[in-house]
């Protein structure tokens, strides 16, 4: 049998992820693969006809897919997101149909699971069969049992295609769009003189729906606002990966970008994403730009800002799109405002929804509100500290000096004196089982007290 790998690393063979199907191979001589690294060489891939159609090629002679792929922000590089576009722009989707295909990431399993959500929904859209994952840290391959855990799915992986086993599809098809939103007359403005709007959107196009919603949500404001294009930068391309941006933030291109994010980005105080949906995320171009704000590693920078999205597009078909966007906002410490659409027939209701974002942007940011977060910041910064307490911190310096001087080692829970030392003290009375029973009969209602003093509390 024989296997395309589609690489998604920029870092081509010095990727860690293709070191796990290196592996693979080490163990099933048997099989042939084929690699193309899609994430390293895009830019010549969608110059070259004959170099895409090399990968199509062996895709159509192959019997299996491998999309193996680090994770960048939530999904997966702009570059290999590029090539998903280019199989759709250039008429090849016939090829992977009925191909079997897996997935394999390493990651340090940070909203590792919406990028293996998109892929496996890619590849329904696709139609191809698709047999699962295998989500990685960077270093499982340095332990025995997990090593043969991957080569256990590996084999399972073989073994189906071998056997032509029948896979389930998970991901109905996406609907078209086909109103055409039609903008109402603004009659009640709000004032945002005292505020920074920015809308960054990839190319303004004012007949498109997103450019009318654009303008409806500009038209909201009495002051003009910034619409920013990616489009007119001048950035040279993705993310590379080079991590040397680890040590003080310095991004080793010499483009627009950062300044473009210093200097707009990071000063809005309200930012709206507006952007057309492709596949089941934003343009690659998007994509793009989300990966290069790596340059500030694991830090939030976009803080207490409010966020929301215009999107044209089905998003209420694509619940992994809007978790990892509301997610991505609760990360950078802000406000999630809306996601507004142009899915609505009645254009007065998507007038009415701008309207309602312009304003609650303006009062929100008025008050400085941020809606308490959830599992997704809580869970997440919880493993970028470890990670950058313990094994990063060498690599991500910028980020070291940022969780210390921000107290964010301060949260680790064995530096809490008196936790810890209630803890000891507890644990030995535990011990003992007839004061274990009166405790744990007691340790709700102890636990509710000192909360419910203050809920009550006249003053508070
Ligand atoms: C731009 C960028 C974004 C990243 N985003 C994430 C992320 O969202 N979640 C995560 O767990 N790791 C993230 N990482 C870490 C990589 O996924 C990880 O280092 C991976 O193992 C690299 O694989 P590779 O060597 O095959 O490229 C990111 C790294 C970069 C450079």
């Amino acid at each position: 049998m024989k296997f395309t790998i589609i690489s998604g690393s920029p870092k081509g063979e010095g990727s860690i992820t293709l070191q796990y199907l290196l592996y693979i191979q080490k163990h099933n001589p048997q099989y042939e693969f084929e690699t193309f690294h899609v994430g390293q060489k895009i830019k010549s891939i969608e110059a070259s006809q004959e170099k895409f159609d090399e990968i199509i090629d062996s895709v159509k002679s192959s019997d299996g897919v491998f999309w193996i792929t680090p994770i960048f922000y939530f999904l997966i590089p702009s570059q290999l997101k590029r090539f998903i576009e280019l199989i759709h722009e250039r008429g090849v989707t016939d090829t992977f149909q009925d191909k079997y295909a897996t997935a394999v990431s390493t990651s340090i399993r940070f909203f590792d699971t919406t990028a293996h959500n998109y892929l496996h929904a890619v590849c329904d859209d696709l139609k191809m069969k698709y047999v699962g994952f295998n989500s990685l840290d960077m270093w499982d391959i340095f332990t025995e049992s997990k090593r043969d855990q991957f080569l256990y799915f590996a084999k399972n992986f073989f073994s189906t295609v071998e056997k032509k086993e029948p896979v389930s599809s998970q991901y109905p098809p996406l609907p078209e769009i086909k109103t055409t939103y039609s903008p109402g007359s603004v009659t009640n403005k709000v004032d945002n003189s005292n505020k920074k709007v920015v809308v960054l959107t990839d190319e303004y196009k004012p007949e498109t729906n997103l450019g009318k919603m654009i303008k409806r949500f500009s038209d909201s404001f009495t002051q003009d606002i910034h619409i920013a294009e990616i489009s007119k930068l001048n950035i040279k391309g993705g993310c590379l990966s080079c991590i040397k941006c680890g040590y003080e933030n310095i991004c080793i291109y010499k483009d627009d970008f950062t300044d473009f994010w210093k200097s707009t980005m990071k000063n809005a105080d309200i930012i709206i994403f507006a952007g057309e949906i492709k596949d089941r995320y934003l343009s690659s171009k998007f994509k793009m730009v989300f990966d290069r704000s790596f340059y500030m590693n694991h830090t939030p920078f976009l803080t207490d800002k409010q966020m929301g999205f215009i999107l044209s597009g089905p998003l209420n078909h694509i619940a992994n799109l809007k978790h990892l966007l509301s997610a991505y906002v609760e990360c950078q410490n802000s406000n999630f405002l809306d996601f507004v659409t142009d899915e609505y027939e009645d254009s007065g209701k998507i007038d009415n929804l701008i309207q309602s974002m312009a304003d609650h942007s303006l009062t929100y940011s008025d008050q400085n509100y941020i809606r308490p977060h959830t599992f997704y910041k809580e869970g997440g910064m919880k493993i970028f500290r470890d990670d950058v307490y313990g094994r990063l911190r060498f690599i991500c310096q910028a980020d070291h000096r940022w969780y210390r001087d921000n107290g964010i080692y301060d949260t680790f829970p064995q530096k809490n004196k008196f936790t810890k030392s209630r803890n000891r003290k507890l644990m030995f009375l535990t011990k003992f089982k007839v004061i274990r029973e009166k405790l744990y009969t007691r340790v709700n209602k102890e636990m509710l007290k000192p909360i419910h003093k203050i809920a009550v509390h006249p003053d508070k």
